[in-house]
């Protein structure tokens, strides 16, 4: 018999509101009776990446936070925004008041390329340029000089490719969508023409999917421009294509194609998307002027194809240069770290120690919102499975806990707290067409709650 009961449930925290953060509220609530979960984020908005990374122009995805509202009026589940954990309450601090703390913080640094000139004025991470059209309130205030005429993007995940569709994107196509309306008004001036989507590997190797590759070709304002060179395959590439868990692949294969018997004139803009091309050094002196590409070729078997510099090199002369080449979790006081691979240690979603982890910080930053629900399942297992070994925590009142933070000064923001911002941001969205204009900062929105 477990010693929790629903008088007495289990108390766990969970850190983070991103999916993985109400994957693992949903199963604990699903799995146990006797379980009452403390939801934190440091932000008083709740969503992680589906609010601050999903594209504004993907909007219809974001309709999975009605599943997560179902999870937060859970009677035993209680938000607590705007709370950093690690800053505001340290980790040790927490076991006082929980059983258990599951980690569901994200990864939210980015990879470098360790190339010269990745510090020069105009190279950026994707990881600044999604949170500032998105709003983060972290980015808010980033700038990026639209006055140029060329981009150059490195990596083609989707990230890559939602930071070259909104480049690419006229005014008219981003009015109506959620982007926040400092970058509307600054992207609606954008002097860029030229945009390259650079891939290290090949197209049979590119890890955007075929929607997200689709839309290249039905933009208003802007040509794919495929080279159909860089489309004939080597043996392992073919090989890789012809397996049967690569429609995808084929689907971006057949689609590239198409786009190389365009032609690329008659708009305004045009994205050049790149293969067997590695960046080598950022070019400029106190700004970006270019980027010197290596030509690469691939060795090793299908599915472990590697990139390797051919030495023959290229300049691209770019006034702005974005790398998007995936993200890194954070480390947190008091937790291990794998600095490696950017994540938490853990075995089945188990840190150790009352400690759990699901999510990108806990297998890495890879996978679709969905990814997230099976990957929290599989740690809420590992919890409940322990519960009756973990060290009871002794003040056992999220009240106490909320005073503590009052006197630190820290305004914990509830879920209905939230949901008055939400309504605040719909309405001001409504009167300029939107389906919300986010506040961009922390004080604009508890400003909204007074
Ligand atoms: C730019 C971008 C676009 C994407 N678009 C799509 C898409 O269109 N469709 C799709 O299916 N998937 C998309 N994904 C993938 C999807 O967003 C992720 O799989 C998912 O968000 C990962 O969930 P998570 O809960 O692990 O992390 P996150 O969503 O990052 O959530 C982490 C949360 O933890 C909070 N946090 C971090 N540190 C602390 C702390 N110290 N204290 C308190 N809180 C903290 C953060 O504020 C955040 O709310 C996208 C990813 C990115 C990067
Ligand atoms: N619409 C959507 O559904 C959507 C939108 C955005 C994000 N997401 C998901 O979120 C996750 C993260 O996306 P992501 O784009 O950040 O990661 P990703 O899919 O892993 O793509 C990273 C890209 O960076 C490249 N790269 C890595 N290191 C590099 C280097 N040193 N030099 C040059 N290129 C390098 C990779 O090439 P290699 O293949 O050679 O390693 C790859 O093209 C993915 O699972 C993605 O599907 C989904």
């Amino acid at each position: 018999m477990s010693a929790f009961s629903a008088d007495n449930p289990l108390r766990v925290a969970i850190v983070g509101s991103g999916p993985s953060g109400f994957y693992a509220a949903e199963a604990l609530f699903k799995k146990s009776d006797a379980v009452a979960v403390d939801m934190f984020d440091r932000l008083p908005t709740p969503f992680g990446l589906v609010r601050g990374g999903v594209a504004p122009d993907h909007h219809k995805i974001k309709n999975v936070t009605k599943k997560y509202d179902k999870v937060a009026a859970h009677a035993r589940f209680r938000f607590l925004g705007n709370v950093e954990i690690g800053r505001h309450l340290p980790v040790d601090e927490m076991r006082s008041f929980y059983d258990a703390i599951l980690f569901c913080s994200g990864a939210e640094t980015d990879r470098r390329l360790a190339i010269p000139g990745e510090n020069l004025v105009g190279s950026h991470t994707a990881t600044e340029f999604v949170g500032w059209y998105n709003g983060h309130p972290d980015y808010r205030g980033r700038i990026f000089d639209l006055s140029q005429e060329v981009a150059v993007v490195i990596g083609q995940g989707n990230v890559a490719m939602d930071v070259v569709r909104i480049l690419a994107k006229t005014k008219d196509e981003l009015a109506a969508t959620d982007i926040a309306a400092h970058a509307l008004e600054q992207l609606a001036e954008s002097k860029i023409k030229e945009i390259h989507m650079i891939g290290r590997r090949g197209p049979a190797q590119a890890k955007f999917t075929p929607p997200e590759l689709r839309e290249l070709g039905d933009l208003d304002g802007a040509n794919p421009v495929v080279r159909a060179a860089d489309l004939e395959l080597n043996p392992a590439s073919a090989e890789e294509l012809e397996h049967k868990d690569a429609k995808p692949n084929r689907e971006n294969m057949a689609l590239m194609q198409e786009f190389a018997g365009r032609d690329p004139g008659g708009k305004a803009r045009r994205v050049h998307l790149h293969f067997f091309k590695s960046p080598v050094q950022i070019l400029g002196h106190h700004r970006v002027q270019g980027v010197r590409l290596e030509r690469n070729a691939l060795s090793g078997d299908a599915f472990k194809q590697r990139a390797s510099g051919t030495g023959e090199i290229e300049e691209l002369a770019c006034g702005l240069f974005f790398r998007s080449v995936g993200y890194r979790g954070r480390a947190m006081p008091d937790v291990p770290f794998n600095d490696k691979w950017g994540v938490f240690p853990n075995e089945a979603g188990r840190i150790g120690n009352g400690l759990y982890c699901a999510g990108w910080i806990k297998r890495g930053p890879s996978g679709v919102i969905g990814t997230n629900k099976p990957d929290a399942v599989e740690t809420v297992e590992s919890l409940l499975a322990d519960q009756d070994s973990l060290a009871p925590a002794e003040l056992r009142n999220t009240g106490i806990l909320i005073d503590r933070l009052k006197d630190r000064g820290v305004r914990v923001v509830s879920y209905q707290d939230w949901q008055k911002i939400d309504a605040a941001e719909v309405a001001r969205g409504q009167a300029n067409g939107k389906p919300r204009e986010k506040f961009t900062t922390i004080i604009e929105m508890l400003e909204a709650l007074k």
